[in-house]
C-alpha cells in the first residue's frame, strides 16, 4: 500500500505529514533519521470516552465539521449556506523540500491548497489557497482562513512582542499550560502594539538551550494570532489575516490566498531559533538592488524638522561627510506647502520657495562631498490642506456619509482607485528620474479606520495595492533602496521586507529604550535591517540624556547611522560621532553578515550581545547596563560561538569614560590584555568590569594562529 506519510527534513528540523484525509503534521521538531513508517503507529491515538467516536485529527486545516470544535481554520459561506466545509486531500505534489496538498470539499464545492516548504536555513513557510470552485454567480464569503502548525505538548512557555509608538517590541513571556493567547491587530498596517509573531518554548528554556518554536506572518495589515491548549492536551498556533465583514468575497473561480505564515523550530534555544530567521531573511527575503555595503546614513529629521534651508544644509552635509557619513537623508518638509505636521501631504513636488533650485545644489554637495542621496516620502497619505485633496477628494479612503477621523491631521488615499496607483507611481517615478536618490524612507504616519473601497472593506485591498505600488515602482527604479517606516516601527514584517530592504525600527532614539527594542525585534530580524540612528546628547522622545559611548555602541549593531544637526553640536561631540562611525564601517561586515546571540545574565538589569563571523575567526562583544547593578560585583560573562580550539586576542574597543571611579581595581584583563580560547571563554567566561547605569563596554577577539 502507498504510504501516506511525507518527511521534510534537514540539518535542523523534520516534519512527517501524513497526507490523508487531510494533511496533519504528526511530527514536528529535531532531526529525525532512518523510516519513519513507525511514527503512524507510534503516534497513533487512543479515542477517549464521551466525545465524538472517532479520531480527531489536527490537521493543517482543522475542521469543525470533523470535530475540531475550538479552532477552525476555515469560516465562511455562499449566501447564508455551505457554511462549513469537509476536505479531502485529492492530490499531493511533492517537489524537493516543497509540498502541495490540493484538497476538496465537493459538496460546499471549495478547493483548498496548502503549500508547505522547508527551507535549508530550517525556516518553514506555511500558506493555504482557498477558491470557490461553484459555477453558479452566488459567491463564496470567506470570514477567516488561518494557518495552523501544532506544538507538542511539552511546550509551555509563550514568549510576545507587544509595544506602542517609541515602545516596540516588548518582549513578555507567559506561561503557557492551560491558558489560551490571542492577539489581534485592526490598526491596517502591521502595528506598533502587535508584532505579528510569537515563540513557544519548553519551560525553562534560554538563549542557549531548550526546545523552540516560532512563528511570524509576513503581512503588513490586519492579523490575528492565537496559542490554543485544547482541552484534550494537544497544543496549536493558529495565524491568520484578520478579514472583516465582506471582505473577501469569492464569484465563481476565484481565490484567496493567505499570508506566509514562517516557523523555525530549534531544539539549542532561542539563539539558534533567530540566526534560523536570520540566514532565511538574507537568503531568501531580502532581495538587495546592489550588494554594497550599507552606507552610514544622515538623517535631517531630528536635526532640522521642517526648517528646510539649502544653504545650510550644504553645510550639513559637508559637515557629515566629514564625520564619515556616506548617505544623506532629507526627511519631511521639502515639498510644496510642508511647512509643520497639517499640510501638503499628497503634493509631492519640491517647494521652490524652499528649494529655488530644486534639489541641484543638494545633489551636487552631496556628490562633490562622496555621498550617496535619500529622501523621505509618505506616498499614502493625504491632507486636507492640499492641492491634490481640493482636487480630489474622493481619492480618500473612507466610506461615503461617514465623518473620517483625522490621525497626524491626516488621512489614507485609496490606493485601489487606479487613477491614485497612477497618480502616486507618476509622482514617485518623476522624483526619482529628475534626482540620482538612491533611497526613499517610505513613512506611513496613521492607522487605517472605516477604510471602505466603494463600499466594502478595504485593508486587504489596500495593503495588497502597497505591496503593488512597492513592486511597481521598484521594477521603474530597481537600484533604489526603500526604507520601511511607520512613525518608527508601525510597519515591520517580512511581507513587506521582501520589497524593501531596511526598517526604521523606532522613533525612539534613547539608547536604554533602544536597547530594549532591538533586543526584542532582533528575535526575527538581522542587525542589517534594523535603522539605528546616534541622536543627540538628549533624546527626543525621551528628554533622558546619555553619554555618546552608550548611544554610539547602541547603534553600532544595527544598520547604523546620525540623526542630527552636525552643525548644532560642538567639535568634540562630532568628533565623537565620528569615532563611532568609523567604528561600524570597520565591523560592518562582520554584523551583517555574522551569526547574531543574544547573551542572558543573572543579572537582568545588564545584557549583552555577541555577533561571530562565519567562519569564527572574529567576534564583536557589547555589554549594557541598563540600571544599577545587582551586585557589587559584576558578572562573568560566558560567550558563546566561538571555535573551542582557536586562541583569540581580546580587544577593548570602547568603555564608558568614568569607568574607575566605582572600582578600586577594574580586571586585570583591561589593563593587562587577554588571549584565551574559545573553549575557555564559552565555559569559564570573562570577568565583567562593574558598569554604571546606562553605559556600555565594547570588546573584539580576533583569532590568532
Ligand atoms: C515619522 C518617522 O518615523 C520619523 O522618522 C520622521 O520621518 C517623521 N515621520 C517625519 O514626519
Amino acid at each position: 500500500m502507498k504510504s501516506n506519510l511525507t518527511h521534510l527534513s534537514n540539518e535542523h528540523t523534520s516534519v512527517v505529514i501524513q497526507t490523508h484525509p487531510m494533511p496533519e503534521i504528526l511530527y514536528w521538531g529535531a532531526p529525525l533519521s532512518g523510516s519513519v513508517e513507525t511514527l503512524k503507529l507510534a503516534l497513533q491515538r487512543p479515542v477517549p470516552q464521551a466525545r465524538l467516536d472517532q479520531d480527531v485529527p489536527l490537521s493543517l486545516l482543522p475542521e469543525l465539521a470533523k470535530g475540531q470544535y475550538g479552532s477552525p481554520g476555515l469560516e465562511g459561506h455562499r449566501a447564508n449556506k455551505d457554511w462549513f466545509a469537509s476536505f479531502t486531500t485529492v492530490a499531493v505534489q511533492e517537489h524537493a523540500s516543497t509540498l502541495n496538498f490540493v484538497c476538496e470539499d465537493a459538496i460546499a464545492k471549495l478547493s483548498l491548497t496548502i503549500h508547505l516548504e522547508l527551507d535549508e536555513s530550517g525556516v518553514l513557510s506555511l500558506s493555504q489557497t482557498i477558491t470557490n470552485t461553484n459555477t453558479s454567480d452566488q459567491a463564496y464569503n470567506v470570514q477567516r482562513l488561518a494557518l495552523t502548525l501544532p506544538i507538542p505538548r511539552h511546550i509551555q512557555e509563550l514568549r510576545h512582542f507587544r509595544g506602542r509608538w517609541t515602545r516596540e517590541f516588548q518582549t513578555e513571556v507567559i506561561d503557557w499550560r492551560a491558558h489560551n493567547f490571542v492577539q489581534e491587530n485592526r490598526r491596517g498596517r502591521t502595528s506598533h502594539e502587535n508584532f505579528p509573531g510569537l515563540i513557544a518554548g519548553q519551560r525553562g528554556h534560554d538563549e542557549q538551550q531548550g526546545e523552540v518554536y516560532a512563528v511570524h506572518l509576513g503581512w503588513s495589515g490586519n492579523h490575528r494570532i492565537k496559542a490554543d491548549v485544547k482541552s484534550d492536551g494537544r497544543r496549536l498556533i493558529q495565524a491568520e489575516e484578520l478579514l472583516d465583514a465582506g471582505e473577501i468575497s469569492l464569484a465563481a473561480g476565484e481565490s484567496y490566498s493567505t499570508p506566509v505564515l514562517y516557523a523555525s523550530y530549534s531544539a539549542k534555544g532561542l539563539n539558534a531559533l533567530s540566526q534560523q530567521f536570520h540566514a532565511f531573511v538574507r537568503q531568501n527575503i531580502l532581495h538587495f538592488p546592489v550588494s554594497a555595503k550599507r552606507p552610514v546614513h544622515l538623517n535631517t529629521w531630528e536635526g532640522i524638522y521642517f526648517d528646510h534651508d539649502p544653504n545650510y544644509i550644504i553645510k550639513m552635509i559637508e559637515a557629515s561627510a566629514k564625520m564619515g557619513v556616506e548617505r544623506f537623508i532629507i526627511d519631511d518638509g521639502w515639498f510644496v506647502g510642508r511647512h509643520d505636521d497639517k499640510a501638503a501631504l499628497g503634493d509631492w513636488q519640491i517647494d521652490a520657495d524652499k528649494y529655488p533650485e530644486g534639489f541641484t545644489p543638494i545633489v551636487d554637495a552631496i556628490h562633490a562631498n562622496g555621498m550617496e542621496f535619500g529622501l523621505w516620502v509618505e506616498p499614502e497619505m493625504v491632507n486636507k490642506e492640499s492641492t491634490l485633496y481640493r482636487q480630489h477628494p474622493e481619492w480618500m479612503l473612507s466610506t461615503q456619509g461617514y465623518e473620517q477621523l483625522s490621525g497626524r491631521w491626516q488621512y489614507l488615499l485609496d490606493l485601489q482607485q487606479q487613477p491614485v496607483f497612477d497618480y502616486l507611481l507618476d509622482c514617485l517615478d518623476k522624483i526619482l528620474s529628475a534626482y540620482p536618490i538612491t533611497y526613499l524612507k517610505w513613512d506611513m504616519n496613521r492607522e487605517l479606520l472605516q477604510s471602505s473601497h466603494m463600499g466594502r472593506a478595504a485593508v486587504h485591498g489596500q495593503t495588497q495595492a502597497f505591496y503593488r505600488l512597492l513592486e511597481a515602482l521598484r521594477a521603474k527604479h530597481p537600484n533604489v533602496e526603500v526604507e520601511s517606516c511607520s512613525s518608527g516601527g508601525g510597519r515591520i514584517d517580512y511581507g513587506v521586507l521582501q520589497r524593501t530592504q531596511r526598517f526604521w525600527t523606532s522613533d525612539n532614539n534613547d539608547a536604554l529604550e533602544r536597547q530594549i527594542i532591538q533586543k526584542g525585534m532582533s528575535y526575527f530580524f538581522p542587525p542589517e535591517v534594523m535603522g539605528s540612528h546616534i541622536g543627540p546628547a538628549h533624546c527626543h522622545t525621551t528628554m533622558r540624556r546619555h553619554a555618546i559611548s552608550f548611544r554610539g555602541i547602541t547603534a553600532l549593531f544595527g544598520h547604523m547611522g546620525v540623526e542630527l544637526d552636525p552643525l548644532a553640536v560642538d567639535e568634540q561631540e562630532r568628533q565623537a560621532f565620528s569615532h563611532y562611525i568609523a567604528l561600524h564601517k570597520q565591523w560592518r561586515d562582520l554584523l551583517h553578515s555574522g551569526l547574531s546571540y543574544r547573551v542572558e545574565l543573572p543579572d537582568e538589569q545588564s545584557q549583552a550581545q555577541v555577533v561571530v563571523a562565519i567562519d569564527q575567526q572574529q567576534a564583536l562583544v557589547a555589554v549594557a547596563q541598563l540600571a544599577m547593578p545587582a551586585y557589587a560585583i559584576a558578572e562573568v560573562l560566558r560567550i558563546p560561538g566561538l571555535q573551542a580550539q582557536q586562541i583569540y586576542r581580546l580587544s577593548v574597543l570602547d568603555q564608558p569614560e568614568n569607568l574607575p571611579h566605582i572600582m578600586k581595581q577594574l580586571p586585570l584583563w583591561m589593563s593587562e590584555g587577554l588571549t584565551i580560547s574559545g573553549e575557555q571563554l564559552e565555559k569559564a567566561g570573562l570577568q565583567l568590569p562593574v558598569l554604571d547605569p546606562e553605559t556600555a563596554l565594547l570588546f573584539s577577539l580576533e583569532a590568532i594562529n
